[in-house]
């Protein structure tokens, strides 16, 4: 009788935790347990994504769809969020309904190693750095200038192209009171080498540059009527920026050079010289071979 009283208060205390336990008590499913993005983080994450109403967020591991619906509600964006635990799922429909974005949001079941994600414009996750790592060869063919961003975890050898430290008090999982947020933005593949002719001073000048492409990092050779010279510069999505300067003891007016890649062709502004000497000129470069981008070191098979 007594053990019998023991397990009925036991049955009680148990209800009573599970009825106030609050929904990240949930464990989740799948390659990670289900830790919620704080609110102020997800807002933050997607102010540094530029979203708006032009995208489709798709957020990889959606738990209580908060990436999707804030998405959706506050930008107007189109949404999809993927889970495997079906508690989670309901639990996003619903909150998608109470927040009146049902009609612009999906909340499907499916393994986010599965998800084909190539339609999205901005991509959201908050999974372990083995798990970014293992997207990230996804990631990097997505569309040129999908934007990424990433709570807490990076993305290996790929530097994130903006990152923040929130100071979130209410956050007790994970990095207790500190959240690390990231963003990328899918670089275009510039890799390979490029011809010019920019006319400087009236003259025709002859360009050639053979750029490398670490993830979005470029840089490289290039002659400039003859001369040789370096450059260095940086992918963002299809914008193409570098500088060049002459290489060693080679003599270059210092080149910035900006432009638009597509496809085979960079169309763009190049300013030459420095201080009030510095003249501005447009150029068009094609691209004579193609290269690849150059493998990390924590890819199999990297440098
Ligand atoms: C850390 S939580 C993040 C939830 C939400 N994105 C957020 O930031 O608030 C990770 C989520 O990924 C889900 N998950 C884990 N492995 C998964 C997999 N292989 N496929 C789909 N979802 C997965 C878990 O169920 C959990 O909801």
């Amino acid at each position: 009788m007594k053990l019998l009283k023991q397990v009925r208060a036991l049955v009680v205390v148990v209800a009573a935790v599970v009825a106030v336990a609050p929904s990240w008590a949930q464990t989740g499913v799948g390659d990670v347990v289900y830790v919620p993005t704080p609110q102020i983080v997800v807002d933050e994450m997607l102010m540094m994504a530029k979203v708006n109403k032009a995208d489709y967020l798709i957020d990889l591991g959606s738990g209580d769809g908060r990436f999707v619906i804030t998405a959706a509600k506050k930008y107007g964006a189109k949404a999809l969020g993927v889970d495997l635990d079906t508690f989670l799922l309901k639990l996003a429909n619903e909150n998608a309904r109470k927040e009146n974005v049902a009609d612009r949001v999906t909340f499907r079941e499916q393994n986010l190693f599965e998800t084909d994600f190539s339609e999205a414009t901005v991509v959201s996750t908050y999974l372990l750095p083995e798990m970014n790592l293992r997207l990230r060869p996804k990631i990097m063919r997505l569309k040129p200038g999908t934007r990424v961003v990433a709570h807490d975890y990076s993305m290996g050898d790929w530097y994130p192209d903006e990152q923040k430290t929130l100071v979130v008090p209410e956050k007790k999982v994970g990095n207790p009171g500190i959240s690390y947020v990231f963003y990328w933005v899918v670089p275009a593949l510039a890799a390979g080498k490029w011809q010019s002719t920019i006319s400087v001073g009236g003259k025709d000048v002859p360009y050639e540059f053979d750029l490398e492409q670490f993830f979005q990092n470029i840089d490289g050779n290039a002659q400039a009527g003859g001369v040789n010279g370096e450059m260095r510069g940086k992918m963002i999505g299809e914008q193409v920026r570098f500088s060049l300067t002459g290489k060693g003891a080679q003599k270059i007016e210092r080149h910035e050079f900006q432009g638009q890649l597509a496809g085979e062709t960079i169309t763009g502004t190049v300013r030459i010289g420095e201080g009030a000497t510095a003249r501005q000129a447009t150029w068009t470069a094609k691209r004579i071979k193609r290269g690849e981008l150059i493998r990390a070191q924590d890819e199999p098979g990297g440098k």
